[in-house]
């Protein structure tokens, strides 16, 4: 989209995000709930940055330190302005409190609510166009709206015989005869900045919440002989609101599943139970991986081609190669598993585990910071951490790292074609040298030198593995 209306004017976008959010009843202000990963505010800021305005202004007030917080992690310093408001007047006070910033400025405004997350791009330079093209001269302000089956808690949006915009009715002002339309509010418009700032100072609170309702201005404007236009929408999901956590959860399904079709129809992904799964917005996926029931794939974890993830497993932060098997209710987080691997079921690779191709871990097994060497096994009962292991090395059931000394983390060296019997407990720092072996239930202590078998409590040399 261009900068530049057709009229020349640029467009700038405000995000109303200054709210408590009394309906939440929460200690946390509203736009800063979480739909999916993200916070509310963020998805907003994300869809007004992918238009290119020339600015972004975000109206803060209630927990302003942690909503700024949220909004610079989304975009850059230099394309956001934020403006205080500070006290919750109303959403017409709020756009107000960013009067001095158009003092000298002609634009586009248009205005977007942080508690509607799932507006798209697209829409958005819809409406503006709409806006812009309006009757040949463009609008004074222009409404966007939608048809809801159940408009319960909306404003709704009044229309003349002719079927030209005539007002906006907040819900707790509205007549019974008012309450009956079902064409709302959907808090999104796009205004004349001056004519905005005009009418704006005239805006009265003389209404069921005593607020100043920045859903006066369009009738104010029609009134004054403004053209206000009215840009009708289809898609009802996107222009929802979250005021209560009843509509926070059933937006948080609308998104799971925007990003469950995206994955099968776009990446080849099989999802035998698409209702169940929890998929991040960012995780990738290569083809033919599936997806059986329950499963959680969380943040930038990325799964390659041809894996098979089995119920009731978490991945969090997690790479995966292809070709993969991960049982039944395991946990990976900020960990590696290379091509070809198989995992659990119930095991947990946290912090920085690494598998490299082929290897295996089996059930009760636990790796972290820990590197599993290629056509390595840990098949039982095991705790790996602080580790390199080598290739071709089989961890017998039951042994342990004791990386812990109490007070310091310490690492375990184990080399190539390394048998580790059956229970034994490896007493960091420690190193097992390539082709070595420990007999069952040994507490290796010092170095096992290449080659060598030691067995007992603590461990000492019985003779060379290859005799
Ligand atoms: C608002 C509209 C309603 C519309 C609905 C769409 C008004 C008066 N009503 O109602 O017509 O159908 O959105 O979702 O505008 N905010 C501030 N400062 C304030 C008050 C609110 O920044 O003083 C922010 C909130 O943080 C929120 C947004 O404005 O992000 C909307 O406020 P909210 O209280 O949710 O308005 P609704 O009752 O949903
Ligand atoms: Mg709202």
């Amino acid at each position: 989209m261009q900068n530049e209306s057709p009229g020349n004017k640029p467009i700038d976008v405000l995000i109303l995000a200054a709210g408590l959010g009394t309906r939440m009843r929460s200690g946390i202000a509203k736009v800063l709930h979480r739909l999916g990963e993200t916070p509310l505010i963020n998805h907003v800021c994300r869809t007004a940055a992918a238009l290119g305005p020339d600015k972004i202004y975000v109206v803060v007030g209630h927990q302003a330190d942690e909503v700024k917080k949220a909004v610079l992690e989304e975009i850059e310093a230099d394309r956001v302005e934020f403006v205080m408001q500070k006290e919750q007047l109303g959403t017409g006070d709020a756009v107000n409190a960013a009067r001095e910033h158009f003092t000298d400025r002609d634009s586009t405004l248009l205005i977007l609510s942080g508690d509607v997350p799932l507006i798209r791009h697209e829409t958005l330079a819809s409406l503006v166009q709409y806006h812009h093209n309006h009757r040949g001269r463009g609008a004074a302000a222009t409404v966007l709206t939608v048809k809801l089956k159940d408009p319960t808690g909306y404003g709704r949006v009044g229309r003349s015989g002719e079927g030209l915009f005539d007002r906006i009715v907040e819900q707790k002002d509205a007549s019974n005869v008012e309450l009956e339309i079902n064409e709302i509010n959907a808090g999104i418009y796009c205004f004349d900045s001056r004519k905005l700032f005009a009418a704006l100072a005239e805006v009265k609170n003389d209404n069921a919440q005593g607020e100043y309702y920045l859903t006066d201005v369009p009738a104010m404007l029609r009134e004054a002989g403004e053209d206000v236009a009215v840009y009708s929408h289809s898609d009802h999901k996107e222009i929802e609101g979250v005021n209560n956590r009843v509509q926070l959860a059933e937006m948080e399904r609308v998104l799971r599943r925007r990003t469950v079709q995206r994955l099968m129809l776009d990446s080849g992904v099989t999802f035998i139970d698409p209702k169940s799964v929890y998929i991040s917005e960012r995780a990738k996926f290569g083809r033919d991986t599936v997806i059986y029931p329950n499963v959680s794939v969380e943040g930038n974890s990325e799964i390659g081609d041809g894996c098979t993830i089995r119920q009731g497993t978490r991945l969090t932060n997690a790479r995966v190669g292809h070709g993969v098997e991960i049982l039944d209710n395991c946990v990976v987080a900020d960990s590696e598993i290379g091509n070809g691997c198989t995992v659990g079921p119930m095991a947990h690779l946290r912090g920085k585990a690494v598998m490299m191709e082929g290897a295996k871990v089996g059930n009760f097994v636990e790796m972290k910071k820990t590197r599993l060497g290629r056509g390595s096994k840990a098949n039982h009962l095991t705790y790996l951490g602080d580790a390199t292991i080598g290739d071709k090395t089989n961890i017998g059931a039951g042994t342990i790292t004791c990386n812990y000394d109490g007070k310091n983390k310490h690492e375990t060296h184990i080399g190539n074609d390394v048998k580790i019997g059956s229970d034994t407990m490896l007493v960091a720092p420690v190193k097992v040298g390539d082709g070595a072996a420990t007999g069952a239930g040994s507490v290796v202590t010092k170095e096992v030198e290449a080659g060598e078998l030691v067995a007992g409590v603590p461990a000492r040399p019985l003779k060379q593995r290859a005799e």
